[in-house]
């Protein structure tokens, strides 16, 4: 279906991603990863020396680093000015500065006014923290994604290659914690949205929900 919009939020570590990429995989639809755009702000922030934590500081700059996004699930990508950031985005330097950096008004809206222009006429699974409830309420699929933080914390510390569990769940409740707090379009469950707890699904059956949700709707 063309014009299909699957909006995927939910808490940081949570299978999002695999789940969106999936999906969209399944269903022949592209796929945007909203947190590699913030992600991408943060590491160009980091690279030029602004203090993240500098609210106005961030703000006065967030418009000048060119962000895109390739929207092929099964390989997707990010750019900024132009140069393939998609490993540099995932560091622990990064991690640690995206949700304050995110928390930020002036960010939130260049990336809002990006991440419409994308999505476009549909035909898309969209993850993030603000999608179902800010980005694009009138997505035909909403979906809230969770998992425990003990479940979350032990697939992201595997997925890095054995990083240390404990603190990976640290960071991970970190993020939480900022994202759910923020006075803008903080994370939170969609009106509409349908709570799928993946912490004793598969990854195959998270997306056979989802799937199923689709065909529903469409
Ligand atoms: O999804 P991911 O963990 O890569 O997102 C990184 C960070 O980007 C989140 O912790 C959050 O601070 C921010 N984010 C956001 N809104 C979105 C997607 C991500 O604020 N729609």
């Amino acid at each position: 279906p063309g014009s299909l919009v699957i909006a995927v939020d939910g808490t940081s570590g949570s299978g999002k991603s695999s789940t969106s990429r999936g999906v969209a995989a399944r269903l022949g639809l592209r796929y945007l990863d909203t947190g590699a755009m913030f992600r991408a702000i943060t590491w160009w922030l980091l690279r030029e020396g602004v203090d993240v934590h500098d609210a106005a500081a961030v703000a006065a700059v967030a418009d000048r680093p060119r962000i895109a996004s390739g929207t092929d699930p099964l390989a997707p990508t990010i750019t900024v000015d132009g140069t393939d950031v998609s490993v540099e985005v995932r560091s622990d330097e990064v991690n640690a500065a995206v949700s304050p950096v995110s928390a930020v008004p002036a960010v939130r809206s260049r990336l809002l006014e990006l991440q419409r222009e994308v999505i476009g006429a549909g035909g898309i699974v969209v993850e993030g923290r603000d999608i179902g409830s800010v980005v694009w309420p009138q997505a035909e699929v909403k979906v809230y994604l969770s998992a425990d933080p003990d479940a979350r914390a032990a697939r992201r510390a595997a997925e890095e290659g054995g990083a240390d569990v404990a603190a990976t769940q640290q960071s991970l409740l970190e993020r939480d914690r900022i994202d759910s707090g923020r006075a803008t379009a903080p994370l939170t469950m969609a009106d509409g949205a349908v709570h799928v707890d993946s912490t004793h699904l598969t990854l195959d059956e998270v997306i056979d929900r989802i799937v199923g949700l689709a065909s529903q709707a469409a």
